[in-house]
């Protein structure tokens, strides 16, 4: 199939579609510059690997060091907006309301790009909370109404119901998903009748199994990626080619005579 029948084809199915959930990877952020987390680890960080800063073990060793870091990935991810990628997604999101996003992604790019429904599996580097979850999981802190100055205070400001460490709101290794968030995305790809798989190596579990569970109920799986992945092999369609410009080709398509 060429690819443009190849998109007219995954369009259709998508416009037909009644239970959609779109998973996403750090892929659909990577036209919008976002570096993987192996890709901030260079100055101060480079000659460490990510699965020895991003434990909760790393951070309470050395809690200024981790936060640091994460503040540089923070920098790092300032200047990053939506791509049309995510663009895309959002639209899609409008002309099929039942459709939720499932990301691995941290960055915050799918809501700024007006999506509405998003579960974030792995967290937000846009949140931070009481590393001891003091008034419950989470304890989300603005960091933004403390006393704390990120000018002159080196590392972690304290919490302030605790005093406690304040750490980013992200699933470090070894520690498990958001309370619900894998429960709900696993319900909804077990119900859905297609699952849009897009930038994601599917290497990573638990996310990396959603899509397979879909596939045993007989669920249409839709893969956008450059490269082939551990879901592709499972991927009734496969669109190769970055999310920034299939996507839009997409949604064209879905959308054509509307
Ligand atoms: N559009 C779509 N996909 C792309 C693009 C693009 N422009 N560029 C790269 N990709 C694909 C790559 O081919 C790869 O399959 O995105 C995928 C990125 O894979 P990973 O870097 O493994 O990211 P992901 O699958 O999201 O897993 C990352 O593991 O690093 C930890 O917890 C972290 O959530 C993160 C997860």
């Amino acid at each position: 199939m060429s690819d443009d029948s190849l998109i007219r084809e995954a369009a259709r199915v998508l416009r037909g579609s009644q239970r959609l959930v779109i998973l996403t990877g750090a892929g659909v952020s990577k036209e919008s510059g976002i570096p993987t987390f192996r890709d901030a680890l260079e100055g101060l960080w480079e000659n460490y690997d990510a699965q020895q800063l991003a434990t909760p073990d790393a951070f309470r060793r050395n809690p200024r060091f981790v936060w640091d870091w994460y503040q540089h990935r923070r920098e790092m991810m300032a200047e990053a907006r939506p791509n049309p990628g995510h663009e895309a997604i959002a639209a899609l999101q409008n002309h099929l309301p039942q459709a939720v996003v499932v990301t691995q992604n941290i960055d915050g790019l799918h809501q700024m790009a007006g999506s509405q429904d998003v579960i974030e599996l792995h967290g937000s580097l846009r949140r931070n909370k009481c590393f001891d979850n003091c008034q419950g999981n989470p304890t989300l802190i603005n960091i933004h109404t403390l006393a704390w100055n990120p000018a002159t205070d080196d590392g972690p400001p304290p919490c302030p119901h605790c005093g406690g460490w304040v750490r980013p709101d992200v699933v470090w290794f070894h520690e498990t998903l958001p309370p619900g968030a894998l429960e709900r995305a696993h319900l909804l790809c077990a119900a859905a009748d297609v699952v849009l798989v897009i930038g994601t190596s599917g290497v990573v579990q638990p996310a990396a199994n959603l899509p397979f569970v879909a596939a045993r109920r007989n669920a249409t799986i839709i893969e956008v990626n450059p490269e082939l992945s551990q879901i592709t092999a499972i991927a009734r369609y496969y669109l190769p080619g970055p999310s920034g410009e299939i996507m839009p080709q997409v949604l064209a398509a879905m959308t054509d005579g509307e």
